[in-house]
């Protein structure tokens, strides 16, 4: 491959060069799924951690040309753009309690990149999640099937592990859906949570079940107890090489990701956490599920807990 044919490659930008970008960078570069840049406002961070990553592309066998920097210069004309940065949780925090530093970041840095890229996708990981995509949104002025985040993935992927520890049974065959906010009144789904097709509301007793859901609510937090001094990056990693994948290979995965809503679900004008079909354009569409009442009122007790926090980057807008 020469150097026109590696330029011809989607170019995606990840923000933060810490835990979660890291991963995301070397994820990505094991999928073969792009040039990738780097950039963190720490000085020599992205420049080492894309080095070692170019390092193991003849071990790995990928061939992705790996950028480092602290200019946003070089992030210029993304196709997409991955927001990591911004602060972790520590133990006994709750992702709301990152809002005031994060929420400055977040602007700080869409602004930067809307600098310098006209019509990126962005994907948000920065936490609280649904708070951030809404203050990226109204920084950047993108198209809201352009701009979403990355929660609902992660939420799945841990409902979808205790189902499969509960049941002893293989993870492959377990799929799941949890909708609503990234943040402890999420909605994790058991009528639409399978194995191999069959609800877990057949295959499991309710003690159980409350038991996966619970643990999934609290997913994020057992691993912040866990680590003490970071949260997962793993698993939010694996979940945004999968989002991006379906987008720039057009596969049209329906999966649980944060969206902005305009009357779907009875909301609007909020991010909130959906099934979407992911296309090269980004959201081609959002999947409106028949929810029971007592589903509908999590779910609104949820979008209600995002709307607060929103309310709290609107006054960081208007300062
Ligand atoms: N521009 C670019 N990078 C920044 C900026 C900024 N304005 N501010 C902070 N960063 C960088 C930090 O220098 C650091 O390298 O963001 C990185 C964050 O990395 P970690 O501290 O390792 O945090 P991480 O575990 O990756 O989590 C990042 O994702 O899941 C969420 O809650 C989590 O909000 C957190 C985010």
């Amino acid at each position: 491959m020469n150097s026109d044919q590696l330029r011809t490659r989607p170019k995606i930008t990840v923000v933060g060069a810490g835990q979660v970008g890291s991963t995301v960078a070397q994820l990505l570069a094991y999928n073969n799924l792009g040039n990738i840049t780097i950039i963190d406002i720490v000085e020599g961070l992205p420049q080492g951690k894309a080095l070692d990553l170019q390092e193991s592309g003849c071990l790995q066998v990928f061939d992705s040309l790996i950028t480092g920097t602290n200019d946003y210069k070089d992030t210029a004309d993304s196709d997409i753009v991955v927001i990591t940065a911004g602060l972790p949780r520590k133990p006994g925090q709750s992702r709301d309690d990152l809002v005031a530093i994060n929420a400055k970041i977040v602007k700080s840095v869409t602004e930067q990149i809307m600098e310098h890229s006209k019509n990126p996708i962005i994907i948000v990981v920065s936490n609280p999640l649904d708070a951030m995509v809404y203050m990226a949104k109204k920084v950047s002025g993108l198209p809201k099937h352009r701009i979403l985040g990355m929660a609902g993935v992660l939420d799945s992927a841990r409902l979808r592990t205790f189902v499969s520890l509960e049941l002893n049974c293989s993870l492959v065959d377990v799929d799941a859906m949890v909708l609503g906010g990234h943040g402890d009144s999420m909605v994790p789904l058991p009528r639409y949570t399978t194995v191999s097709g069959i609800s877990i509301t057949e295959l499991m007793t309710e003690e159980q079940i409350e038991r996966v859901v619970d643990r999934t609510r609290k997913g994020g937090a057992e691993i912040v107890q866990l680590l003490k001094t970071g949260s997962a990056f793993m698993a939010p990693g694996a979940s945004v090489v999968r989002m991006i994948d379906s987008i720039l290979r057009n596969k049209r995965r329906m999966l649980p990701c944060t969206a902005y809503l305009e009357g779907e679900y009875g909301w609007k004008d909020i991010f909130f956490g959906v099934p979407v079909k992911l296309c090269s354009t980004g959201i081609e569409s959002i999947v409106e599920l028949k929810l029971t009442d007592s589903e509908m009122a999590a779910l609104n007790k949820s979008a209600e807990d995002v709307q607060n926090t929103c309310k709290q980057v609107d006054a960081i807008l208007a300062s």
